[in-house]
């Protein structure tokens, strides 16, 4: 009998270790919050779209309008998007989601100076922030993608971050019914099994519902004046001023201009030095030049730049504080921005840009990581 029971129990946990991945998977038929269901499909809703005036662009003015972005994907859309986001499923080796490095927890980044892909790879970059990514055009440190579609095949398919080929990513979502369905469900009108295209959909849609234009700042700016603390009032105006010139580059509301700048940040010790976009748009001028991030969600997001060279906020601060072109390495030519000069700051004014960065964080609409995923294996975490 009790030989009997201890069989029983044992094969239970057998069904919960490998049985088949779950079925009874639904997607969610509301918009994610922030965005209004019109016509079947999520539309963004922000004050922003209340401002259409441009004229204060590129000077830091505060009641500027956004630019276009990206909406209209239906519910069902954005949450497939969802699952296959968390699902390692989507790595060759099935240990890395996109969310093993773009992680809620940790500012949709993964808090290390540079990313670790499937067999421990350094990606020899860190991992962006994936908040507002709705209004890009350009993706990656060294722009090299123009939209989300074509990005995606970035991580899925390079060898040192997820390590998957195309062949073996469509085959696995395709041979889980799980999957056959919600991409039904979610691509109505197509026919045949499990294409590309709709997983490059699926997760565009997901990440253009990381909206965060609702931190304190923003309150701010729609009239609410106590929203910021004097010391963080006095940093946004640092922030603006002429001499500083951040938002000349990290223009609200957005906090990026989007364009590429030579500011010739440091590598970490060791590091070899990364052109950045000279590679990719074939342009000595460009040495060493990098897309404008995103400051949203920064205080969340440490260590800072391409190669995480700087461990905290206030170091990333100081480095343009410290005298034009301070971290251009001996025997190398670099065209820095001519909006990179030499502030003299004083240390209190670098403390309170700190602060009013601080007023950057807002993530109220920071997705649901799903408790499983359609594949049975656990979301999110690196599986080694
Ligand atoms: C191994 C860690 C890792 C994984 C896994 C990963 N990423 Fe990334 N992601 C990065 C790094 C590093 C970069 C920057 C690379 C560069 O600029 O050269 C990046 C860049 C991006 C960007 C560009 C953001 C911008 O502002 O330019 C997007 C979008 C993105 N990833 C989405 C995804 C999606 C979707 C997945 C899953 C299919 C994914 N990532 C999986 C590390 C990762
Ligand atoms: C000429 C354009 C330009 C100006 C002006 C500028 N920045 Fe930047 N900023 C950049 C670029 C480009 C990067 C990325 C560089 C890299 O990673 O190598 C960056 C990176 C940063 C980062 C790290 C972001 C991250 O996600 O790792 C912070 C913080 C920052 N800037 C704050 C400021 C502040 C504060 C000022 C004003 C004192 C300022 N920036 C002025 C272009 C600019």
């Amino acid at each position: 009998m009790i030989r009997a029971l201890a069989l029983v129990i044992a094969a239970m946990g057998t069904a919960g270790a490998t049985g088949p991945a779950p079925t009874d998977f639904t997607l969610n038929t509301n918009c994610p919050p922030g965005f209004e269901k019109t016509g079947g499909v999520c539309e963004l809703r922000t004050l922003y779209q209340f401002y259409d005036s441009l004229e204060n662009r590129g000077l830091g003015g505060t009641r500027t309008s956004l630019p276009p972005h990206r909406d209209g994907f239906t519910p069902n859309q954005i949450d497939l998007g969802r699952y296959l986001f968390f699902d390692p499923v989507m790595s060759g080796d099935r240990t890395l989601s996109c969310a093993s490095c773009h992680d809620p927890a940790r500012g949709l980044s993964d808090g290390r100076p540079r990313s670790i892909g499937i067999h421990g790879e350094d990606a020899g970059r860190a991992a962006p922030t994936l908040w507002n990514v709705a209004f890009l055009k350009r993706f990656f440190w060294d722009a090299r993608a123009d939209s989300l579609e074509a990005q995606a095949s970035g991580p899925l398919y390079s060898p040192k971050e997820m390590g998957n080929t195309p062949d073996q990513l469509l085959k696995s979502l395709n041979d889980n019914a799980t999957y056959r369905r919600l991409f039904k469900e979610a691509f109505p009108q197509q026919r045949g099994p499990i294409a590309e295209q709709q997983v490059f959909t699926a997760l565009t849609a997901f990440q253009t519902s990381l909206v965060s234009l609702n931190s304190r700042y923003d309150r701010y700016v729609h009239g609410y004046d106590a929203a910021l603390s004097q010391r963080e009032i006095e940093g946004l105006n640092v922030f603006r001023s002429f001499v500083a010139r951040c938002s000349e580059c990290h223009t609200p509301p957005l906090f990026t201009n989007e364009q590429i700048a030579v500011i010739g940040m440091p590598e970490p010790a060791g590091q070899p030095f990364d052109v950045g976009a000279e590679a990719i748009l074939n342009s000595p001028k460009l040495k060493g030049g990098f897309k404008v991030p995103t400051l949203r969600n920064i205080a969340r997001t440490a260590p800072y730049s391409h190669s995480g060279a700087f461990a905290d906020l206030r170091g990333a601060v100081d480095f343009y504080n410290k005298g034009r072109g301070n971290a251009v390495p001996k025997g190398m030519t670099l065209y820095l921005h001519w909006h990179i000069s030499d502030p003299k700051l004083t240390e209190a004014e670098v403390d309170r840009i700190v602060d009013f960065l601080g007023a950057l964080t807002d993530e109220t609409f920071l997705p649901q990581t799903p408790a499983r995923v359609p594949s049975g294996l656990p979301p999110t975490k690196r599986g080694e």
